[in-house]
Protein backbone atom coordinates (compact mmCIF):
# COMPACT_ATOMS: atom_id res chain seq x y z
CA UNK A 1 0.00 0.00 0.00
CA UNK A 2 1.52 3.12 -1.02
CA UNK A 3 -0.54 5.30 1.66
CA UNK A 4 -0.81 3.73 5.39
CA UNK A 5 -1.81 5.62 8.06
CA UNK A 6 0.27 6.12 11.25
CA UNK A 7 -0.07 7.39 14.77
CA UNK A 8 -3.60 6.65 15.25
CA UNK A 9 -6.22 7.91 18.43
CA UNK A 10 -8.00 4.78 20.06
CA UNK A 11 -11.11 5.36 21.64
CA UNK A 12 -12.81 2.59 23.90
CA UNK A 13 -16.75 1.83 24.65
CA UNK A 14 -17.55 -1.52 25.81
CA UNK A 15 -20.37 -2.73 28.02
CA UNK A 16 -19.10 -3.09 31.67
CA UNK A 17 -20.47 -6.22 31.91
CA UNK A 18 -22.71 -8.99 30.09
CA UNK A 19 -25.69 -8.59 32.57
CA UNK A 20 -27.12 -6.76 35.68
CA UNK A 21 -26.36 -3.38 34.11
CA UNK A 22 -30.55 -2.40 35.03
CA UNK A 23 -29.77 -3.36 38.55
CA UNK A 24 -26.07 -1.58 38.98
CA UNK A 25 -27.63 1.58 37.54
CA UNK A 26 -30.56 1.94 39.37
CA UNK A 27 -28.77 1.55 42.49
CA UNK A 28 -26.20 4.32 40.98
CA UNK A 29 -28.92 6.50 40.19
CA UNK A 30 -29.91 6.31 43.86
CA UNK A 31 -26.56 6.91 45.29
CA UNK A 32 -25.83 9.48 42.94
CA UNK A 33 -28.65 11.61 43.97
CA UNK A 34 -27.88 10.96 47.71
CA UNK A 35 -24.37 12.34 47.09
CA UNK A 36 -25.70 15.44 45.61
CA UNK A 37 -27.60 15.88 48.83
CA UNK A 38 -24.77 15.28 51.27
CA UNK A 39 -22.33 16.84 49.31
CA UNK A 40 -22.93 20.78 50.11
CA UNK A 41 -19.31 21.47 49.03
CA UNK A 42 -19.67 20.08 45.85
CA UNK A 43 -23.07 21.79 45.46
CA UNK A 44 -21.22 24.94 46.07
CA UNK A 45 -18.60 24.28 43.58
CA UNK A 46 -21.11 22.98 40.89
CA UNK A 47 -22.87 26.69 41.20
CA UNK A 48 -19.71 28.31 40.66
CA UNK A 49 -18.16 26.13 37.97
CA UNK A 50 -21.11 23.87 36.22
CA UNK A 51 -23.62 26.21 36.21
CA UNK A 52 -27.46 23.94 36.29
CA UNK A 53 -25.21 21.06 36.79
CA UNK A 54 -23.96 18.93 39.82
CA UNK A 55 -20.33 17.70 39.82
CA UNK A 56 -18.80 15.83 42.55
CA UNK A 57 -15.07 16.84 40.50
CA UNK A 58 -14.10 18.95 43.50
CA UNK A 59 -15.16 17.77 46.40
CA UNK A 60 -15.65 14.11 46.46
CA UNK A 61 -13.62 12.57 43.79
CA UNK A 62 -12.36 9.61 45.53
CA UNK A 63 -15.63 7.52 45.78
CA UNK A 64 -14.14 4.11 45.37
CA UNK A 65 -12.55 4.50 49.22
CA UNK A 66 -16.16 5.73 50.67
CA UNK A 67 -18.51 3.54 48.74
CA UNK A 68 -18.72 -0.50 48.00
CA UNK A 69 -21.00 0.62 44.90
CA UNK A 70 -18.19 2.51 43.58
CA UNK A 71 -15.24 0.41 45.10
CA UNK A 72 -17.30 -2.52 42.67
CA UNK A 73 -16.84 -0.65 39.32
CA UNK A 74 -13.17 0.48 40.29
CA UNK A 75 -13.04 -3.14 39.59
CA UNK A 76 -14.71 -4.09 36.54
CA UNK A 77 -13.50 -0.51 35.52
CA UNK A 78 -9.73 -1.69 36.09
CA UNK A 79 -10.18 -4.79 33.64
CA UNK A 80 -11.43 -2.48 30.81
CA UNK A 81 -8.31 -0.11 31.52
CA UNK A 82 -6.07 -2.97 31.58
CA UNK A 83 -7.18 -4.49 27.96
CA UNK A 84 -7.23 -1.07 26.27
CA UNK A 85 -3.60 -0.03 27.84
CA UNK A 86 -2.66 -3.58 25.93
CA UNK A 87 -4.43 -2.81 22.45
CA UNK A 88 -1.97 0.60 23.20
CA UNK A 89 0.98 -1.60 23.05
CA UNK A 90 1.55 0.38 26.65
CA UNK A 91 4.50 -1.88 28.31
CA UNK A 92 3.18 -2.26 32.08
CA UNK A 93 4.74 -5.18 33.41
CA UNK A 94 5.86 -5.11 36.77
CA UNK A 95 3.65 -2.10 37.25
CA UNK A 96 0.52 -1.50 38.43
CA UNK A 97 -2.44 0.64 37.27
CA UNK A 98 -4.27 2.66 39.82
CA UNK A 99 -7.63 4.20 39.83
CA UNK A 100 -7.04 8.07 41.40
CA UNK A 101 -10.09 9.66 41.17
CA UNK A 102 -13.90 8.95 40.34
CA UNK A 103 -16.53 11.22 40.79
CA UNK A 104 -20.29 12.11 39.72
CA UNK A 105 -21.78 14.01 36.98
CA UNK A 106 -25.28 15.10 36.59
CA UNK A 107 -26.40 17.03 34.17
CA UNK A 108 -30.06 18.65 34.60
CA UNK A 109 -31.18 20.90 30.96
CA UNK A 110 -28.97 23.50 30.02
CA UNK A 111 -26.16 21.78 31.58
CA UNK A 112 -23.08 21.61 29.18
CA UNK A 113 -19.15 20.45 30.09
CA UNK A 114 -16.85 22.68 28.02
CA UNK A 115 -13.70 21.25 25.96
CA UNK A 116 -11.12 19.71 28.65
CA UNK A 117 -8.56 17.27 28.87
CA UNK A 118 -8.08 15.03 31.93
CA UNK A 119 -4.13 16.11 33.56
CA UNK A 120 -2.33 14.23 35.97
CA UNK A 121 -3.61 10.69 34.36
CA UNK A 122 -2.99 8.34 31.32
CA UNK A 123 -6.33 6.80 30.76
CA UNK A 124 -9.23 8.43 31.41
CA UNK A 125 -12.97 7.73 31.00
CA UNK A 126 -16.38 7.44 31.91
CA UNK A 127 -19.77 5.07 32.70
CA UNK A 128 -22.89 5.86 32.10
CA UNK A 129 -25.32 5.41 34.23
CA UNK A 130 -28.73 7.39 33.06
CA UNK A 131 -28.83 8.24 29.59
CA UNK A 132 -32.53 9.75 28.55
CA UNK A 133 -33.06 9.56 25.33
CA UNK A 134 -31.72 12.35 23.10
CA UNK A 135 -28.98 13.35 25.76
CA UNK A 136 -25.44 14.68 24.74
CA UNK A 137 -22.97 12.15 23.68
CA UNK A 138 -19.42 12.82 24.08
CA UNK A 139 -17.34 14.76 21.71
CA UNK A 140 -13.61 14.20 20.90
CA UNK A 141 -11.71 16.63 19.22
CA UNK A 142 -8.60 15.88 16.89
CA UNK A 143 -5.62 15.74 19.07
CA UNK A 144 -3.67 17.75 16.03
CA UNK A 145 -5.92 20.38 15.36
CA UNK A 146 -3.62 22.96 16.49
CA UNK A 147 -1.10 21.76 13.67
CA UNK A 148 -3.14 21.74 10.46
CA UNK A 149 -2.23 25.17 9.86
CA UNK A 150 -3.11 25.96 6.70
CA UNK A 151 -4.97 22.66 5.81
CA UNK A 152 -8.06 23.72 3.93
CA UNK A 153 -11.09 22.32 5.49
CA UNK A 154 -12.35 18.46 5.06
CA UNK A 155 -14.97 17.52 2.56
CA UNK A 156 -18.72 17.78 3.66
CA UNK A 157 -18.48 13.50 3.44
CA UNK A 158 -15.27 12.63 4.70
CA UNK A 159 -14.21 9.35 5.67
CA UNK A 160 -14.84 9.34 9.30
CA UNK A 161 -11.37 8.56 10.43
CA UNK A 162 -10.60 12.31 8.40
CA UNK A 163 -13.31 14.04 10.68
CA UNK A 164 -12.24 16.42 13.16
CA UNK A 165 -14.47 15.33 15.75
CA UNK A 166 -16.22 11.85 16.74
CA UNK A 167 -19.58 12.50 19.32
CA UNK A 168 -20.13 8.92 20.51
CA UNK A 169 -23.47 8.57 22.22
CA UNK A 170 -23.48 8.41 25.42
CA UNK A 171 -25.52 4.94 26.40
CA UNK A 172 -26.27 4.04 29.92
CA UNK A 173 -24.42 0.76 30.74
CA UNK A 174 -21.08 1.83 28.80
CA UNK A 175 -17.72 2.47 29.38
CA UNK A 176 -15.76 4.98 27.21
CA UNK A 177 -12.19 4.99 27.33
CA UNK A 178 -9.47 7.60 26.17
CA UNK A 179 -6.07 8.66 26.75
CA UNK A 180 -6.11 11.68 29.18
CA UNK A 181 -4.37 14.00 27.16
CA UNK A 182 -7.65 13.61 24.38
CA UNK A 183 -9.80 16.68 24.50
CA UNK A 184 -13.50 16.32 24.98
CA UNK A 185 -16.29 18.02 25.88
CA UNK A 186 -20.49 17.43 26.34
CA UNK A 187 -22.71 19.86 24.26
CA UNK A 188 -25.73 21.20 26.85
CA UNK A 189 -28.35 18.66 27.72
CA UNK A 190 -31.35 19.59 25.23
CA UNK A 191 -33.68 16.75 26.83
CA UNK A 192 -36.05 17.10 30.25
CA UNK A 193 -34.13 14.01 32.27
CA UNK A 194 -31.18 14.55 33.93
CA UNK A 195 -28.21 12.66 32.23
CA UNK A 196 -26.13 10.43 34.82
CA UNK A 197 -22.33 9.67 34.32
CA UNK A 198 -19.61 8.89 36.64
CA UNK A 199 -15.98 9.45 35.03
CA UNK A 200 -12.50 8.49 36.13
CA UNK A 201 -9.06 8.71 35.99
CA UNK A 202 -5.90 5.95 36.50
CA UNK A 203 -2.44 6.51 36.60
CA UNK A 204 0.60 4.26 36.96
CA UNK A 205 3.26 3.21 38.72
NI1 LIG B 1 -13.71 14.64 30.82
Amino acid sequence: MPIRAWYPTFIYCEPLQKSGLARLNAELIDECHRLREFDTAGRKWSAKNYPDGYTSYASMNELHRFSSTFADLEKKLTRHVRAFSRTLDMDLRGRTIRLSDIWVNIMPPTAAHSLHLHPLSFISGTYYVATPKGCSGLKFEDPRLSKFMAAPPKLPGARRENQIHVTYPAEAGNVILFESWLRHEVAANRVDEERISVSFNFNWA
